[in-house]
C-alpha cells in the first residue's frame, strides 16, 4: 500500500445511481449534495461545491473573487494552474517568489506586489506542504483580497492544526487520478462564506433560464456517478494519506545525512501530506555535478524525477508567448492599466534557481516500491558523498 481500492462498495452505490434513473443532481439525484456535505465536514468547512475538475473550481473561485479584465491576481510560480485560472478570467497573474526550503509562496514578498488592481491571491500548498497561511491571509485581508487556496496536492494537510482549504476564503481540491483522492476527475470548492458558496454554486450547477440572471457562468457540474464513488473514497482517503506520510518519512530518512539535498520541510507547524516527496539538489555547489547524480541514480535503479517543468510558471509558453484568448487578451488586455503583465528573467529568482533542481518522488504507489526506491536513493547519495 498505498493502492487505491475500488470495490463492491462503489459498485453498490453506482448501482443505486443507475437504478434511480437520476444520473445528475439537476434531475434530483442526491449523491452530489451528500458528497458535498461529507467533504465539507471532512475538511472542516461550512460549504462545499462539487465540480468536474479543480481547474473548474479555480476558474469559478477567481470569478467569485470578482477578478476579471483589468484586474490582477497574485499567484505562486511553481505550478501554473493558479495563473491559468486567472487568465481564464481575463485577469493578469502577478507572481510572488517562493521560499527555497518550503517551495511555497514567501509571505514577506506579497505586499510589494499588491496594487489597487489586485483582487485575489491564489496560494498553492506545493507538493502537499502547507504554505504559511496565517501570515498570507493577514497581508491579503489587510488589502481586501480574496484568498484562494489550491489544495490539489494537499488533501488533509494541516497548518497549525487546521486543515488547508479552510484558512483562506475558498479552498480548491482535485480528484484527478494522480491525486490523494482520485475519482477519475473531479474537484471541490470549500468555503465558510455563504456569498462565495452561492457564487461557486452557479458554476457547479448549470446555466439555466433562472441562474443566468446572476451573470455569465459555466456548467462545471459533477455527475452523480463521480459523487457516489467520492462518498466511498472519502472514507478511505485518510488511510491513503496516512500511508503517504509514512512513505515521505522513508525518503526523509534516506537522505538524512546528505549535505547537498535540502528536503522540503516547514520551519513552522505543518503536516505535509506528500502528493510528492521533494528535495532540492545543491550538489553542484559542492563539486557533485547534476549529471553524476543522475547517472548514479540510474545505476542504483532509483526512480525519482529531477527538475519538474524546469521553469517557473511565467516562463511557460502560455505566458511567455502571451497566448490566451487572442487579440492581446488577457495579458495585453486594453482594459489593463497596470505594469505587472511582463515577466522578465529574474522576476522570481528563488523559483528560477530551485525548480530545475527539484528532486521528486511520486508517492502514490505500493509501499514496497518506495522501500526499495528509498534504499536506492540512500545508496546513490552515499556513493556521491564519498
Ligand atoms: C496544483 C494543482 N492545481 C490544480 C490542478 C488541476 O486539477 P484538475 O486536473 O482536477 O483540474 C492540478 C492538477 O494537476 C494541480 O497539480
Amino acid at each position: 500500500m498505498p493502492v487505491r481500492t475500488f470495490n463492491e462498495r462503489e459498485i453498490e452505490l453506482l448501482h443505486e445511481v443507475l437504478a434511480s434513473g437520476r444520473l445528475s443532481s439537476l434531475a434530483g439525484g442526491t449523491f452530489v449534495p451528500r458528497f458535498e456535505a461529507a467533504f465539507a465536514q471532512a475538511v472542516g468547512a461550512r460549504h462545499a461545491v462539487a465540480m468536474n475538475a479543480a481547474m473548474s473550481v479555480l476558474h469559478a473561485a477567481v470569478a467569485a473573487a470578482g477578478a476579471g479584465a483589468g484586474d490582477e491576481v497574485i499567484c505562486d510560480p511553481v505550478c501554473v494552474f493558479g495563473a491559468v485560472a486567472t487568465m481564464y478570467n481575463n485577469a493578469v497573474p502577478v507572481f510572488v517568489d517562493i521560499d527555497p526550503v518550503t517551495m511555497n509562496m514567501n509571505p514577506d514578498l506579497i505586499e510589494a506586489k499588491i496594487t489597487e488592481r489586485t483582487k485575489a491571491l491564489i496560494v498553492t500548498h506545493v507538493w502537499g506542504l502547507p504554505a504559511e497561511m496565517d501570515r498570507i491571509v493577514a497581508v491579503a485581508h489587510q488589502h481586501g483580497l480574496v484568498v484562494i487556496e489550491d489544495c490539489a496536492h494537499a488533501l488533509f494537510a494541516t497548518y497549525k492544526g487546521k486543515q488547508v482549504g479552510t484558512w483562506g476564503d475558498i479552498g480548491s481540491f482535485s480528484f484527478q487520478m494522480s491525486k490523494q483522492m482520485a475519482l477519475g476527475d473531479g474537484g471541490m470548492g470549500v468555503t465558510d462564506n455563504e456569498g462565495l458558496a452561492k457564487a461557486l454554486d452557479l458554476h457547479g450547477g448549470a446555466p439555466t433560464f433562472l441562474s443566468v440572471a446572476h451573470g455569465l457562468h459555466w456548467n462545471y457540474r459533477m455527475t452523480e456517478q463521480t459523487a457516489a464513488i467520492g462518498l466511498v473514497q472519502l472514507e478511505r482517503a485518510r488511510g491513503y494519506v496516512q500511508e503517504l506520510i509514512e512513505i515521505g518519512r522513508l525518503y526523509d530518512a534516506a537522505v538524512r545525512d546528505c549535505a547537498w539535498l535540502t528536503v522540503q520541510r516547514a520551519p513552522y507547524e505543518a503536516q505535509h501530506t506528500y502528493h510528492f516527496w521533494a528535495a532540492v539538489f545543491w550538489g553542484d555547489k559542492q563539486g557533485i555535478p547534476l549529471d553524476d547524480f543522475q547517472r548514479v541514480l540510474r545505476e542504483e535503479e532509483c526512480s525519482v524525477s529531477i527538475g519538474y517543468t524546469g521553469m517557473p510558471a511565467y516562463k511557460h509558453p502560455l505566458i511567455h508567448h502571451r497566448l490566451g484568448y487572442g487579440r492581446g487578451c488577457p495579458l495585453d488586455c486594453p482594459l489593463y492599466a497596470g505594469n505587472q503583465n511582463h515577466y522578465p528573467d529574474g522576476l522570481c529568482p528563488v523559483a528560477e534557481e530551485v525548480i530545475p533542481r527539484v528532486v521528486l518522488a511520486y508517492t502514490f504507489s505500493p509501499q514496497e516500491h518506495h522501500q526499495r526506491n528509498a534504499e536506492a536513493l540512500h545508496r546513490a547519495v552515499t556513493r556521491l558523498s564519498g
